[in-house]
């Protein structure tokens, strides 16, 4: 039933080759723009703490979990389940994920589309001299329209495509190993000069200074499906991603890695944003804009501003590049196993079906803007469905398989094979992963939608 043997899989070439390709997945809008304003809206320093813990708790356990099932089944996200539990029902897990990419691409093919829009709005120099109220005006104004934020999100989803089409070795790991350690720096630069603004102390105070009256069953939620969201856990892309990934490879130290470089770029993007906010007397609540009204801000402000924003925009859209490229792959993956067809009719098919559904989402911001359900518009449907749904519930199953379903042995055997692992780490791992993660998950995302009633 194994869909592929491990020589007849693509294989990364290097062990940096997957934790590039991996990192380049988890970083992405999902931390530079999503992370800033769900954290405004939701708190700022209590919400960070919450975030951490996840990460910690949660986060590093399903990442890890996801390349063990991946690398040891040697197949896609549905047919892994298969492999390892032949005769069970654990690959709803895996269909699950591949319904979760669409919803996920739906929304963010969007804002990467944005993200090109602002890198053609950078080079026009079309940011100088503008007020914080004419750039929101500027964005509403863009995001509104129907023709260029479509033209935007097609022409992402048309690189996407091509990157997938190309395959994996040649197609990710070689933009990400050089552009993503670029990003870093330049966003560093950023937060010198966001935290050096008069007044800045206030920023740095709300993102990191918790006010615990501000933590909710509704903020916990949205904290755990942003965790999960940014590290691209839950939807079995990892498991895609693990099945690439070679022998050799240590898969706890790489998923530690990647999740904290991963956390590292979230946290810096909140001092990037907040300081800057606040230091111009901003609210820090700013909704899905914030980014693209603030950073330009700061870019005034900034000597060589101009160069500045045109470079940070490139970067940004290929941060998000590497995220969609590997949303896509799990879709591509899996219908090139089980129809047999080709990676290229694979990849046609499904970002064909994913622009339409999200042409909707991107026309939510103008023409469709009224047309809500759970009064939430198409784009915040998905943007909410999708974290706080899709993968943290894929969280929660995923870890309960791995706690409780592939068994003590195979997970520790999979772990054990290009890494030492100590027993006294094994077991509490193993114990983070039985009780911890599935309890900490489970109460949320129970607590949240039965007791809160959000949905
Ligand atoms: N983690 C990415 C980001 O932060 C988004 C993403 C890419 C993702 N692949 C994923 C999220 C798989 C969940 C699952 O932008």
């Amino acid at each position: 039933m194994a869909s592929s043997s491990f020589e007849t899989r693509d294989g990364f070439s290097s062990k940096f080759g997957v934790i590039a390709a991996a990192a380049g997945s988890a970083v992405g809008l999902g931390n530079i723009w999503r992370f800033p304003y769900i954290t405004g809206e939701n708190g700022g320093g209590a919400f960070l703490l919450m975030y951490l813990f996840f990460v910690l708790a949660i986060g590093i356990p399903v990442m890890l979990s996801e390349f063990v099932i991946g690398r040891r089944a040697q197949s896609n996200a549905l047919n892994s389940f298969r492999v390892l539990s032949p005769g069970s029902s654990w690959w709803l897990i895996g269909l699950m994920g591949i319904i979760a990419a669409f919803v996920i691409l739906s929304f963010y093919s969007t804002v990467a589309g944005w993200t090109l829009e602002y890198i053609v709005q950078a080079v026009k120099g079309g940011f100088a001299g503008k007020s914080i109220e004419q750039l929101n005006s500027d964005f509403a104004l863009f995001s509104s329209g129907s023709i260029m934020p479509v033209v935007w999100q097609l022409v992402f989803m048309l690189l996407t495509a091509g990157v997938v089409m190309a395959g994996i070795q040649k197609g990710i790991e070689k933009y990400t190993k050089i552009l993503m350690p670029l990003l870093l720096l330049l966003i560093i630069v950023i937060c010198v000069r966001s935290v050096s603004l008069p007044g800045a102390d206030k920023g740095l105070r709300f993102l990191f200074v918790p006010d615990f009256s501000k933590i909710t069953l509704q903020s916990m939620l949205m904290a755990l499906g942003q965790a999960a969201f940014s590290l691209s856990i839950g939807m079995g892309a990892l498991i895609t991603y693990g099945s690439y990934i070679r022998k050799n490879t240590p898969l706890l130290g790489s998923s530690i890695q990647i999740a904290s470089a991963d956390t590292l770029i979230a946290v810096l993007s909140g001092v990037m944003v907040f300081p800057a906010l606040m230091a111009m007397g901003e609210n820090p609540v700013g909704g899905p804009g914030l980014v693209f009204v603030s950073l330009p801000k700061i870019f005034q402000a900034m000597p060589g501003g101009y160069v500045f924003a045109i470079i940070f925009f490139i970067l940004l859209s290929v941060a998000a590049l590497t995220s969609t490229i590997s949303v896509l792959e799990v879709v591509v993956a899996y219908m090139k196993d089980r129809f047999k067809i080709s990676r290229i009719k694979a990849c046609i098919l499904s970002a064909t079906a994913i622009s339409l559904l999200g042409v909707f989402c991107t026309l939510s911001f103008g023409p469709l803007k009224e047309y809500t359900l759970f009064g939430m518009t198409m784009f915040d449907l998905m943007n909410y469905l999708s974290a706080n749904v899709f993968l943290t519930f894929g969280a929660l199953f995923i870890i309960l398989y791995t706690g409780w379903k592939l068994g003590k042995a195979n997970f520790l055997d999979e772990i054990r094979q290009g890494g030492k692992v100590s027993a006294p780490v094994a077991a509490v791992l193993i114990f983070i992963i039985r009780y911890i993660a599935p309890v900490a998950v489970g109460a949320v995302a129970i607590g949240a939608f039965f007791i809160d009633g959000l949905i």
